[in-house]
């Protein structure tokens, strides 16, 4: 289980302080598929880069399976996103000078697969997604914009990972590719009880989710 409790997030600017999170409370349970809708700069990508470690909050609490995450030292953080998230990047984040295959490859080693099972479980996932033995073997810049988001989607979740943290993991595909993306990760929160946590502008995709929840000037309203 997620638990957020009182959770806020303040940026300093030139302007003063902006708070991106505003006591923040929700629940997600384990397995469940849950969307997070709002207008841009609500705070959406905020919540996300909390749920996964790679932010600390400014005050409150995100407990995963009871520890709260935003306590862990930095190793232990660490530990966190390599065992437990994955995560689909708003602007995909493919490292340029590797392949779609290598990229998915790379995750597999950090995430301590042997060598020799790579590059079979990278082509597994990237077919899973949707790309071809050739657009597999093409780097970031030869892809488009919704082939990238694919390679990213199957790099988050090449380790199996207890949470998926998706920032509109459909958001750059066409509405036929994003409901294929959307079933794949709806097939994977039932079968591997996957917890996924989605950001999305697709009122017809965050229907179809077991939880939605609306945030509105970094608080959640509904
Ligand atoms: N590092 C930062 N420094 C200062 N302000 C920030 C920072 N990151 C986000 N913000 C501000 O916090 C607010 C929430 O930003 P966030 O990126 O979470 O919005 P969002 O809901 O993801 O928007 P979008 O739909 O456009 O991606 C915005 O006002 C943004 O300008
Ligand atoms: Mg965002």
């Amino acid at each position: 289980m997620l638990a957020v409790k009182d959770l806020s997030k303040s940026f300093s600017s030139a302007s003063g302080d902006v708070k991106a999170l505003d006591q923040v409370n929700l629940v997600v349970e384990t397995g469940q598929f849950a969307s997070i809708i709002g207008k841009s700069g609500s705070g959406k990508s905020t919540l996300l880069s909390l749920l996964g470690a790679l932010d600390i909050p400014t005050s409150g609490s995100i407990e995963v399976d009871g520890v709260d995450i935003a306590k862990l030292s930095a190793g232990q953080q660490t530990a966190y996103r390599a065992n437990k998230i994955g995560f689909v990047f708003q602007h995909y984040n493919l490292i340029p000078n590797l392949t779609a295959l290598e990229n998915v490859m790379l995750a597999l080693e950090f995430g301590g697969l042997p060598a020799k099972k790579r590059k079979a479980r990278a082509e597994q996932l990237l077919t899973d997604v949707g790309l071809d033995a050739d657009q597999q073997l093409r780097k970031p810049a030869r892809l488009s914009g919704g082939q990238q988001q694919r390679v990213s989607i199957a790099r988050a979740l090449a380790n199996h990972p207890a949470i998926v943290l998706a920032d509109e993991p459909t958001g750059n595909l066409d509405s036929e590719t994003g409901k294929k993306i959307f079933d794949l990760l709806h097939r994977l929160s039932r079968s591997e009880k996957t917890t996924i946590i989605a950001v999305t502008h697709d009122m017809d995709i965050a229907g179809k989710t077991d939880k939605t929840f609306k945030l509105k000037d970094g608080k959640v309203t509904a």
